[in-house]
């Protein structure tokens, strides 16, 4: 199916409205295509039931639903075994689980843990709190006067430290920026650490291939996916979760306990203790269905042409700073911007007022505002249902907003 951007939307009840929203904030949330609704509304209607519990017909088949969306999700990133995928509640908690289990287990005292200055909080505050609790240190790759990151900083920090972990977005929800997973994760292996990538952004954007790019861990979540919020995604090679100790404790993820305590069940259901997000798995399954009838390449060609007009028309206006890279093919997703003497904070809602969604602030990625002096930015992000319409009307909206502003 092409991503004919008609076609596309016709698929949204969101954006069948009479007058729908100018919806530029997918970086936050995409829009839900009506085939993920009807999915989960099925299991809900026709058979909700708990899995891996019960023995009756409805269980049944809400069990085969979720694993079959287990299976689904392995395809979609290329995972070698599906019990590699572990059902979370979202992308933070997915990375959360890796410092909790792997990391608890594998780092001491001393040992490094490496983030990049792209990283969301998610992907920065588990790794603080793992330094304090076990005396890890946290050392930063630096990014350029672009947001793009330093790859040669790395080399320096795996050879003087002992580098147990790289943690690094495969895309910037704020720069736009894709930093090179690939040979960060070589330079990673190299140096005896692993490496996990965060694909909150990504996993969208871009195709992603966990054998391709050889990563260890990958996180990501479904509602930026087109899917439902309530269920984020953890793919971890088969070794390492055969190493790693359960999260939570409770329901599933045991094989056995006794009044002294428990054997932990193998993966994923050892992760993934009490009732799972069923319907939002289902979601999720629909979601990549839905998305896999559109091409990788026709996605991204769709998506270079709201980049490109949208960085011309920002470029073009006075006082208008775009943070990260200056060209339009070195960012996907969104465009972070400034504008002198007026808090983004005020554009964005007066553009709000006119139906125009963006965020503002520092989109949960404050050491990088600050590496880059600034305390917030407007950001403008994009789905495959945009268009080029939208984007003048941005234009438009800006200019109304930015009278009001400067006056
Ligand atoms: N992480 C999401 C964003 O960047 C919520 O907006």
């Amino acid at each position: 199916m092409a991503t004919n951007t008609p076609d596309v939307r016709s698929q949204f009840t969101a954006l069948r409205m009479k007058a729908p929203p100018v919806y530029l904030d997918c970086a936050a949330t995409a829009q839900t295509p009506d085939a993920v609704i009807d999915a989960m509304d099925e299991y809900y209607r026709t058979y909700c039931a708990n899995v891996h519990r019960g023995m009756h017909g409805l269980t049944e088949r809400a069990t085969l639903a979720y694993e079959e969306a287990r299976k689904t999700v392995a395809s979609f990133v290329g995972a070698m075994y599906t019990s590699e995928i572990i059902f979370t509640k979202n992308c933070t908690e997915a990375i959360n689980l890796v410092a909790r289990t792997w990391a608890e287990e594998h780092l001491q005292k001393g040992d490094t843990v490496v983030l990049s200055l792209l990283e969301h909080h998610s992907n920065i505050v588990p790794w603080q709190q793992l330094a304090t609790r076990k005396g890890v240190h946290v050392e930063w790759i630096p990014v350029d006067k672009e947001g793009k990151i330093q790859t040669g900083e790395i080399d320096a920090i795996l050879q003087r430290a002992t580098v147990k972990l790289v943690c690094v977005t495969g895309l910037s929800n704020v720069t736009g920026s894709r930093p090179d997973i690939a040979s960060m994760t070589k330079k990673a292996h190299d140096a005896g650490a692993l490496i996990l990538v965060d694909a909150a952004q990504l996993a969208v954007h871009h195709k992603v291939d966990v054998q391709e790019i050889d990563c260890d861990f990958l996180t990501f979540s479904g509602h930026k996916l087109y899917g439902p919020t309530g269920i984020g995604v953890l793919y971890a090679k088969r070794d390492l979760l055969r190493n790693m100790p359960p999260f939570l404790g409770g329901g599933m993820m045991i094989q056995d306990v006794t009044m002294e305590g428990f054997t932990p069940a193998e993966s994923p259901a050892r992760f993934e203790a009490g009732t799972p997000p069923i319907a939002q798995a289902i979601g999720l399954k629909a979601a990549i269905e839905w998305l896999s009838g559109y091409s990788w390449e026709e996605m991204e060609a769709h998506e270079q042409t709201l980049m490109t007009a949208c960085m011309r028309v920002l470029q073009r206006m006075d006082g208008v700073s775009v943070i990260g890279p200056h060209s339009a093919t070195e960012r996907s997703g969104c465009i972070s911007f400034t504008v002198d003497g007026v808090h983004p904070h005020d554009l964005t809602d007066l553009l709000g007022q006119e139906g125009i969604a963006l965020r503002a602030g520092h989109h949960c990625a404050q050491p990088l505002h600050k590496h880059l002096g600034v305390p917030a930015t407007s950001r403008v992000s994009f789905g495959i249902y945009n268009t080029e319409e939208e984007i003048d009307l941005l234009e438009k909206g800006m200019k109304k907003a930015l009278d009001i502003l400067k006056i």
